[in-house]
């Protein structure tokens, strides 16, 4: 694997040996141990043209955890501000002997064409890692979603799933239900209004349904997706009020779940919106261990796309 762009097509025994790796950096993700050298001499560039507080922070522990050396990219203070393209300030950063760029982008296809670009170029060696982009994919989210899952539920082929809410709008709902899917998940369910789903979502081969109670019928796991404001440029028109009162997980909808169902959400959350205060911090929400195993995810995506992952994992 040479850059991590999407999880579309990304073949099981990779998705497993990521978690392998992950299992093997847990230690060092939660501070038991306190770094390993394996990224020692690497630069990582940390470029996020959206905003970000879990990804971005966690992709820097991670790198740092790993001994990189770290750089944020300040898009504001950027000369982006004064108009140099993208793939100007990739050459550039390249010029600085840039190893990793980690992109997050308002346009979906940004990473592929950062990562084509450095074809173009020649830069084999340089490694671009997707931390989301538009709509499109936000591969890593993906996968510390499934390591969650993974962590509480053990295996994914019995598991019923429901991802809920604005999937239209969701790069987190494309990269998790491609994952699903490879992971064998038998039955995945997607429910949201009419206006907030794709409509091309049945040939993913998921359960569609407009129904939030019948979506939450007896799962052992429910995704919940973020009302994603800042996309919708005036056209969802319901207030975030009846929004709720359609499409929020309260702790009476919660209750048509199995009763050791868990809560995921991939933040950040709109309280009140989509879930409810007392659901997401109730007993059943993992929505904090999930930006924890966010820190051994992107290690282990790290060390892979390096070439460094530790022996028996490479
Ligand atoms: N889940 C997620 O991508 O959160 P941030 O936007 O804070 O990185």
């Amino acid at each position: 694997l040479r850059h991590l762009l999407t999880l579309d097509g990304l073949p099981e025994p990779i998705l497993q040996q990521i978690f392998s790796l992950a299992d093997s950096f847990l230690e060092v993700s939660e501070r038991a141990v306190k770094k390993v050298p394996l990224l020692r001499g690497k630069s990582v560039f940390n470029i996020f043209f959206e905003n970000s507080t879990r990804t971005r922070t966690t992709f820097e522990i991670a790198a740092a955890r790993l001994s990189a050396d770290v750089v944020n990219l300040n898009i504001a203070t950027s000369s982006t501000a004064k108009g140099e393209s993208l793939l100007d300030t990739i050459d550039n950063l390249c010029a600085m002997m840039a190893d990793m760029f980690v992109i997050r982008h308002a346009a979906s296809g940004a990473p592929v064409r950062i990562a084509q670009h450095l074809a173009e170029r020649g830069l084999d060696h340089v490694r671009v890692l997707n931390a989301g982009d538009g709509r499109h994919a936000h591969p890593t989210q993906g996968l510390l979603d499934m390591y969650t899952i993974r962590h509480y539920k053990k295996e994914f082929t019995r598991l019923t799933v429901a991802v809920v809410g604005d999937v239209l709008h969701s790069r987190v709902a494309r990269s998790e239900i491609a994952a699903l899917t490879t992971l064998g998940v038998p039955e995945v369910r997607v429910a949201g209004p009419k206006t907030l789903l794709p409509k091309a979502l049945g040939e993913l081969g998921v359960q569609v349904t407009h129904d939030l109670d019948e979506a939450l019928d007896g799962v052992d796991v429910i995704m919940m997706l973020r009302l994603q404001n800042e996309r919708m440029h005036g056209s969802f028109i319901a207030t975030t009020a009846e929004y709720h009162e359609c499409w929020g997980l309260t702790p009476e909808r919660l209750k048509r779940a199995k009763p050791d169902a868990i809560v995921m959400h991939p933040g950040p959350m709109n309280r009140g919106v989509e879930i409810a205060s007392s659901v997401a911090d109730g007993p059943q929400a993992v929505i904090l261990p999930q930006v924890t195993f966010g820190i051994a995810i992107r290690m282990a995506v790290f060390t892979l796309l390096a070439g460094v992952a530790p022996g028996g994992l490479a």
